[in-house]
């Protein structure tokens, strides 16, 4: 682990603060990210506005390298997607609004039960613009609430730092580290109150969202944890009925199209509970649920699994609400129509994921 501050190499107009005006519209977008009541594509229009104050106070333009992933790096606990690809994160408007609400809620709980000292946030794997925290920064200020930024990639911290300093934040970040979150030892005296990290792929595979957590909850034992909860769940769906267009599941039922679903039952869940469970377990497995399958009442229906995200409180990520609550096809069997018990168990490790067994 390095905590740096690195000198940067940015070009001097890269390193200028804003103009004040453009510094004033980012906290108003903010400001309307965090309550306006508004329909999808108002909210979609503020964020794509945010991002672009972030893409160019941090000097990282998402759309400047043909191979957006290179720069990716293989950890021993799974993947850490490229600054370009976590850039590119920011635009997903809905997950970047219900992270941004369930954050600011969080911060909002800490501040209420506790003394007068800062809040502490550890965000771990920031990308390039710190996307969930930067703009918190303008609503708490650095006396009620203070961030450490890491991020495996040096590329990413350098730019995050130039993005703060550029924004007239640098007092409301206490440390940066470019650091693999698994390994990271967190000092003595800056233990958080708030740990942050969306560093998932859909139902929890591919990057180390589940290692970093326990790495870092095991350190902190009383943070809070944004997302609170990843719950993956198993349907028996009717791939005939399910609607033509990714409608998401937050914009409520679908006139048209009803899709048809048959709940299996719940498999895994990363929560500060599970987490707390798995204390004394060694080894590369975590333990999940074993599910009974149906036979499919016609043969068009597969048995896929669902994620739902809740980052706090009331703030939650359903269905398709972004891609990291897509859903995804359980392996199927050498015989479709039969009805079928499975034992699913999360591998951690360079691939990590769900993984299932006939049993
Ligand atoms: C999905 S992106 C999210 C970017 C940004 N936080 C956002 O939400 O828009 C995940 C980030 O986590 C970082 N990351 C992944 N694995 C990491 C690890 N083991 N240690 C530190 N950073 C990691 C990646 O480099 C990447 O910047």
């Amino acid at each position: 682990m390095t905590d740096i501050n690195p000198p940067s190499d940015l070009p001097a107009e890269e390193s200028a603060t804003l103009d004040e005006s453009i510094i004033e519209e980012f906290k108003r977008l903010t400001f309307e990210t965090l309550t306006h009541d508004a329909p999808k594509g108002i909210l979609a229009g503020l964020v794509g506005e945010l991002v672009d104050i972030l893409e160019s106070a941090a000097g990282f333009q998402i759309d400047s390298r043909p191979d957006v992933t290179e720069g990716e790096t293989s950890s021993g606990e799974g993947l850490a997607i490229s600054p370009t690809q976590a850039a590119m994160c920011a635009g997903e408007f809905q997950r970047t609004v219900i992270f941004l609400r369930g954050l600011h809620d969080a911060i909002a709980s800490v501040i209420e039960a506790t003394s007068p000292e800062p809040v502490r946030v550890l965000y771990a794997g920031s990308g390039p613009y710190a996307t969930l925290a930067v703009p918190l920064m303008t609503v708490f200020p650095p006396e009620a609430v203070r961030f450490t930024i890491l991020d495996i990639h040096p590329t990413s911290i350098e730019h995050v730092k130039s993005l703060v300093r550029r924004l007239g934040l640098a007092d409301s970040v206490d440390a940066y580290a470019v650091a693999d979150a698994c390994d990271y030892t967190i000092p003595g005296d800056a233990i958080p109150h708030i740990i942050l990290s969306e560093t998932m792929g859909t139902a929890l595979e591919k990057e180390p969202q589940v290692a970093i957590m326990r790495h870092l909850l095991r350190q902190a034992p009383d943070a809070i944890i944004v997302p609170e909860s990843v719950r993956v769940d198993a349907f028996l769906v009717d791939t005939s009925k399910e609607i033509d267009v990714i409608v998401p599941e937050g914009e409520g039922p679908s006139s048209k199209s009803q899709p048809n679903r048959i709940p299996v039952g719940p498999v895994f869940e990363l929560n500060t509970e599970t987490i707390q469970s798995w204390t004394s377990l060694s080894g590369d497995r975590l333990p999940a649920a074993a599910i009974d399958i149906p036979a499919p009442p016609e043969p068009l229906y597969r048995p896929y699994l669902f994620t739902t995200i809740t980052t706090h409180g009331k703030h939650l990520l359903r269905t398709h609400d972004c891609s990291l609550t897509g859903i995804r096809e359980i392996p199927g069997s050498d015989d479709d129509s039969a009805e079928r018990s499975l034992q699913f168990h999360y591998r951690l490790g360079t691939a990590p994921g769900l993984v299932s067994e006939d049993h």
